[in-house]
């Protein structure tokens, strides 16, 4: 037997997880159990040279939808990203029983319940490790191995390029104009910054990471957002003579019944670990009843980081395909009052 994957979006990250599905080829299959094939790859323009790439030129095809529809596809990979189509995409293999693997993040954090509604229909595992943070393994942590305990906060740095704009003016006493420069000129910055400075990535993050920690639905119009580009050198400065650092933070609490869920620059302590992250990596630090204190820490973006968290998910799903296992449901249990800044 052999598992069908379609591969929707073939960019920076979809390359990186046909060439990676190459290269560990032979692991993969010892791993799952049987081989993952690859049914055909989506990409929104055709004729494009794809030589560089370890597949069938003739698998590569433009009607997305065509392919997940396909009676011999059993697994989708969807890394375009936005809103439409990826929902029609997924929702239509979830609801066809196929599971999906993404790394959707802004469709996640505006309607990730629907999408679990839709695993639940279609009996179908729905997956996104990529979708926050890219390589660290954090969501599933927060899904699975924390279940048991009872997470009070999740503080984190989720955007490496505002993370390298302010490192980069508290090492070097830049302002955030020339630091983004800097970051734009070292590829960490989009053509169009905005959704980076401004916090709109990190909202949609802070989202799908409360919503996990505290198995409750936060959209990402719940999250309160200001972002890092009215950081000047001096604040920089005064917070440094307080001994603090400023980092470009996504706070997610529970209070009782209330969660709240926020992105700002804000002052830490030098010696708070997530003080010590720099450049443009993330790190996300959990505060638990039992566990107590744990940081996750490493590359938030990239193809490579971000295409391992895809193969983590596809193993995972494919063994659980093999297996027949039921799908995990949706950690919705709690219906919890939500108030972006919590009651400060
Ligand atoms: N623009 C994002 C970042 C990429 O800088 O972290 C990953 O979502």
């Amino acid at each position: 037997m052999t598992m069908k994957l379609a591969l929707i979006g073939c960019g920076t990250v979809g390359s990186e997880v046909v060439r990676l599905l190459h290269r560990q080829e032979t692991d993969l299959t010892s791993r799952i159990g049987e081989p993952i094939e690859i049914a055909g790859i989506a990409v929104r323009r055709g004729g494009r040279d794809r030589g560089d790439l370890p597949v069938d030129p003739s698998l590569f095809t433009t009607d997305a939808l065509g392919l997940v529809n396909r009676d011999d596809v059993d697994i989708v990979v969807e890394v375009v990203g936005g809103i439409e189509p990826a929902r029609e995409w997924i929702t239509t293999a979830l609801r066809a029983g196929k599971a999906v693997i993404t790394a959707n993040k802004a469709l996640l954090a505006e309607d990730g319940s629907a999408l679990a509604q839709a695993a639940v229909d279609g009996g179908a595992d729905l997956y996104y490790e990529a979708a926050v943070a890219g390589a660290i393994p954090l969501l599933r942590p927060l899904r699975e191995s924390l279940h048991g305990d009872t997470i009070h906060r999740v503080i984190s740095i989720v955007n490496g390029t505002t993370n390298y704009i302010l490192s980069r003016m508290t090492e070097t006493g830049a302002g955030f104009a020339e630091a983004l420069e800097e970051a734009s000129a070292l590829g960490y910055a989009e053509a169009d910054p905005t959704a980076d400075v401004e916090g709109f990535d990190a909202a949609a993050k802070a989202a799908i990471l409360a919503s996990l920690a505290f198995h409750t639905r936060v959209t990402v119009t719940d999250v309160y957002r200001e972002g890092i580009t009215e950081v000047s050198a001096a604040d920089i400065a005064s917070a440094a003579e307080m001994g603090c650092v400023v980092k470009p933070l996504c706070i997610a609490s529970r209070d009782g019944d209330v969660v709240s869920a926020r992105v700002h620059p804000a002052m830490i302590p030098r010696e708070h670990p997530l003080a010590s992250v720099n450049g443009a990596y993330n790190a996300v630090f959990v505060e638990a009843e039992a566990a107590g204190r744990l940081m996750f820490y490493g590359a938030g973006a990239g193809g490579a980081p971000t295409a391992s968290a895809v193969l983590g998910d596809l193993v995972a799903v494919a063994r659980n395909r093999r297996a027949g296992a039921t799908p995990m449901p949706p950690t919705v249990y709690a219906d919890l009052a939500i108030r972006p800044m919590g009651d400060v």
